[in-house]
């Protein structure tokens, strides 16, 4: 090749393959899944069901839902050997590493892990699994027990109950079902083409599933969420224009602001605040006050930031409307892994329809025939 090619430092603006999942529309900040937008989805849909329009592309029926909804439940029990090794995990783990050993363990046990003809009931189990898990995970770390699961609550219903080991308020349930499903899928963000990259070597769904988990766990993608909680807690009590002053002029960046495809408001940042607002009235004081702060924070920065199309993105309220729903802020990541599953599984099925090795290149700008010089003489 004459001349140094175009390099688009992380893929950005590169199409890789076409997809039906997801259209994510950056300037007039839509967001649908399989054609349907997310506002109405929102407003009118649950978890489970989403789930079932990710998997399969179409709503379900009442029979598609009832059954889907079974196998879900049917799958969430957890094998003593996961609950004892997440046992064993020293409780300092970053609860990340946790999630993506157990679902990795998962998948060694599952004797179906490699039959691709089985990806879509095996997306099933994922889906149902991975919430018991991340349920474990926030329970032992936090009681030292495990809570069984209940066949008779719905996903998100069942999700609450194992990780506080009781039922939660309908109102909460219906809170934390909303965050799961706006949370449920994202075109090819990092994670998902983490897990894109994994199965296009033929693979198998538990392994791009691990991978998206690694992926996700970084600050600038799922991780966001709860720096950006940090952040809002450590503004309680300030004046929010110096506050978001000294955060950027110490070079730092805003967490839950900014989007790579977003250059407005995110739409599901512009939903969860809305929750937030309506939650504010029967929630805690605490929880009160981080509401509050974040709304003084998010038009200071707007102010700053808006003008460059930096803009509230979905992690920015999520911490303020788990902290209502009672998650630990360690565990955001984790509920955006579980809530992201769908979206991955999605998207790893479809991958596979066509597949083709992904193997990008690099421009190298390194040096050929150094001459090599024996370990003494260097
Ligand atoms: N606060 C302050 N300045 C920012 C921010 C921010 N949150 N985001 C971008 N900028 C500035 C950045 O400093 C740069 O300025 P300049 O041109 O003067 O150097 C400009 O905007 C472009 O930044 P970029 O990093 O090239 O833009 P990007 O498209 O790679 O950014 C991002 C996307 C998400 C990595 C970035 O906005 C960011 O770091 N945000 C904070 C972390 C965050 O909230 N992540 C969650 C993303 S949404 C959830 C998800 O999809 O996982």
């Amino acid at each position: 090749m004459d001349g140094k090619p175009t390099i688009n430092l992380g893929l950005e603006g590169i199409y890789f393959m076409e997809s039906k999942i997801c259209k994510v529309d950056g300037k007039a900040g839509k967001l649908y899944y399989y054609g349907y937008d997310i506002e109405a989805l929102a407003a009118r849909s649950n978890f489970e069901e989403t789930s079932y329009l990710l998997l399969h592309g179409e709503l379900p029926n009442v029979k598609q839902l009832a059954d889907f909804s079974r196998a879900l439940s049917e799958e969430r029990n957890l094998d003593d050997k996961i609950i004892d090794m997440i046992k064993s995990v020293p409780k300092e783990t970053n609860p990340m590493h946790t999630l993506s050993a157990a679902m990795d363990l998962i998948g060694a046990y599952d004797k179906n892990a490699e039959k691709t003809a089985d990806n879509e009931s095996t997306s099933i189990r994922i889906i149902s699994k991975i919430a018991s898990v991340v349920a474990a995970i926030g329970s032992i770390r936090a009681t030292s027990q495990y809570t069984h699961p209940d066949p008779k609550l719905s996903h998100t219903a069942n999700f609450l109950y194992m990780l506080n080991g009781e039922p939660k308020p309908k109102e909460v349930v219906k809170l934390a079902d909303t965050m799961f499903l706006l949370h449920a899928e994202h075109s090819s963000n990092a994670s998902t083409f983490s897990g894109i990259v994994t199965i296009s070597t033929l693979s198998d769904i538990y392994s791009a599933v691990v991978s998206a988990i690694n992926t996700l766990k970084g600050p600038l993608h799922g991780g966001a969420d709860e720096a950006a909680l940090k952040m809002i807690t450590g503004g309680i009590g300030k004046d929010p224009d110096k506050y978001i002053d000294g955060i950027i002029s110490s070079g730092n960046r805003i967490m839950g602001f900014g989007h790579r495809v977003y250059k407005t408001y995110d739409p599901r940042a512009v939903i969860i605040k809305e929750q937030l607002k309506a939650a504010i009235g029967d929630s805690d004081s605490r929880v009160k006050e981080i509401a509050e702060t974040a709304f003084g924070i998010e038009e200071a920065t707007i102010k700053r930031t808006g003008q460059k199309g930096i803009w509230p993105n979905v992690d920015f309220f999520s911490g303020p409307v788990y902290s209502y729903v009672g998650i630990e802020p360690e565990l955001f990541t984790p509920v955006f892994a579980l809530s992201r599953a769908p979206g991955w599984c999605s998207h790893i099925m479809e991958y596979l329809k066509d597949n083709r090795l992904i193997r990008p290149t690099v421009y190298y700008t390194g040096e050929t025939g150094r001459p090599y010089k024996e370990i003494n003489s260097r």
